[in-house]
């Protein structure tokens, strides 16, 4: 058996939708829109030995808050072509990349009205209806000209939407940098030469720079050989390096800057610094694994836990250095998106692929507070939403949802974010349990209306 199918990775074998949830406590009523968050749920009989936690087909999980109610929650499959082949549905609309039938797994972010779930290389966006039926495969109109990401970067004062992105073995060369306007159409694409192959999870963004993570994990040719279906893992020899890329330059204009040797799969946010003794250097938040895929090739759980990192790079000397704020196991980091690419103060964090609290790092005192969800039960990635018209990092709320290692329906909990170590405000009973997942967002219906 796999670790990746056990207990609360274990997947659902149904989808649900029910109405007017039980909610203990009060939920604020500016939340006006909806959580969700996809994971690998795969459908049907799996090859227990040969399956890795990132190929299972995408399910995701919503539930609709407006005034103050949880309106509704649904669970559902994202039906790639093969999904619905086995499922004997009709096939989605439009075709992906590489023609990759895939059902993206790995998040599910909303952008100028649509809600898109996605994942990393190859397999194209697939548009979702607001009450998660899936519409089919949307290449941004046919604007984007490979893969896509399942990380973004949205840009809260220009709006430009960003990802780095690869497609092998269909592009084998290079990586892109892809930037989605407001109208849902890619406005510019960069490629950038690469070698090995590297896995590039995520991207940072700063006012003047996209940021390319070039770490040791990359496609494993013996692996690939043999008919891996995953076939990546740690490469001892290769050189970390992160390529500031400036956001209005090309390939050419990267200034690669090397790293320590570690994998990131999430940075926290990046930010480039003015003034005082870092002046002309960029932070970067992030979790950072000493080691992954080298042990455990079937998911990040088996090799080391992650750690809240700050790095300092000067692109001056092309140098990174490196301060570890937290060794406690953080991982799926988040930050007030209105601070994408600006200077942030706090990390919302989880402890990763086991047990464990949700995290509020201080980043600038290394002050760590948590929120215990109780015996047996276990946060998952934190989502911060600002409250409408406050400029404050500390105002605004924290959803998790908390899942019970006993197989308990889970909750989608709500923290006050400046109260992080207080009993949650509200706490949304779901009809079933959760399985443990990746991404997620708080889709407000201002980004994405129930009527598009
Ligand atoms: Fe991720």
């Amino acid at each position: 058996m796999s670790i990746y199918l056990e207990g609360a990775k274990a997947p659902v074998d149904s989808e649900i939708t029910a109405f007017d949830l039980e909610v203990t406590g009060s939920i604020p009523e500016e939340l006006e829109g909806r959580w969700l968050r996809n994971g690998p749920n795969p459908f049907g009989p799996v090859d227990a030995e040969a399956y890795h936690w990132f190929l299972g087909d995408g399910m995701i999980h919503g539930v609709r808050l407006r005034g103050g109610k949880a309106e509704w929650y649904r669970n559902r499959w994202v039906r790639g072509r093969d999904l619905a082949e086995k499922l004997q549905e009709q096939p989605p609309e439009g075709s992906s990349f590489g023609d990759s039938g895939f059902s993206p797994n790995t998040s599910v972010i909303g952008h100028a009205g649509t809600t898109f779930a996605l994942v990393e290389a190859g397999t194209t966006p697939v548009a979702m209806k607001y009450d998660l039926e899936t519409i089919g495969y949307d290449n941004f109109g046919g604007t984007l000209p490979g893969a896509f990401s399942a990380h973004t970067k949205f840009d809260p004062v220009n709006k430009e939407l960003h990802a780095v992105c690869y497609a092998y073995p269909d592009i084998l060369d290079r990586l892109q940098h892809v930037v989605i306007g407001e109208d849902n159409r890619v406005k510019k694409v960069t490629d950038i030469p690469i070698e090995g192959m590297p896995m590039v999870h995520d991207m940072s963004l700063t006012e003047k720079y996209a940021i390319i993570y070039d770490l040791p994990v990359c496609v494993d040719l013996d692996l690939a050989i043999a008919g891996d279906p995953f076939p990546i893992a740690w490469q001892n020899d290769r050189q970390s390096r992160i390529g500031l890329l400036p956001r209005n330059g090309q390939a050419s204009d990267i200034i690669w800057c090397e790293a320590p040797s570690c994998y990131v799969f999430h940075p926290v946010n990046a930010f480039e610094v003015s003034e005082g003794q870092d002046e002309n250097k960029i932070i970067i938040d992030l979790c950072r694994y000493e080691r992954v895929f080298q042990k455990d090739l079937k998911g990040p759980a088996g090799d080391t836990p992650s750690q809240l990192a700050r790095w300092t790079v000067d692109p001056a000397t092309r140098t990174v250095s490196e301060e570890i704020v937290s060794d406690m196991a953080h991982e799926f980091p988040a930050h007030d998106p209105r601070t994408v690419g600006r200077r942030h103060r706090y990390a919302y964090t989880a402890v990763g692929f086991d047990l464990g609290p949700t995290y509020r790092t201080d980043m600038e005192t290394g002050e760590v507070l948590f929120h215990d969800h109780g015996e047996g039960r276990f946060g998952g990635e934190p989502i911060f939403v600002p409250r409408e018209g406050s400029t404050s990092e500390e105002d605004g709320w924290v959803l998790v949802c908390v899942n019970d290692r006993m197989g308990s329906p889970a909750e989608l909990v709500i923290l006050e974010a400046n109260n992080i170590e207080e009993k949650p405000i509200a706490r949304i009973h779901l009809p079933q349990r959760v399985p443990d997942g990746f991404h997620g967002a708080w889709v407000p219906d201002s980004v994405v209306s129930p009527d598009e």
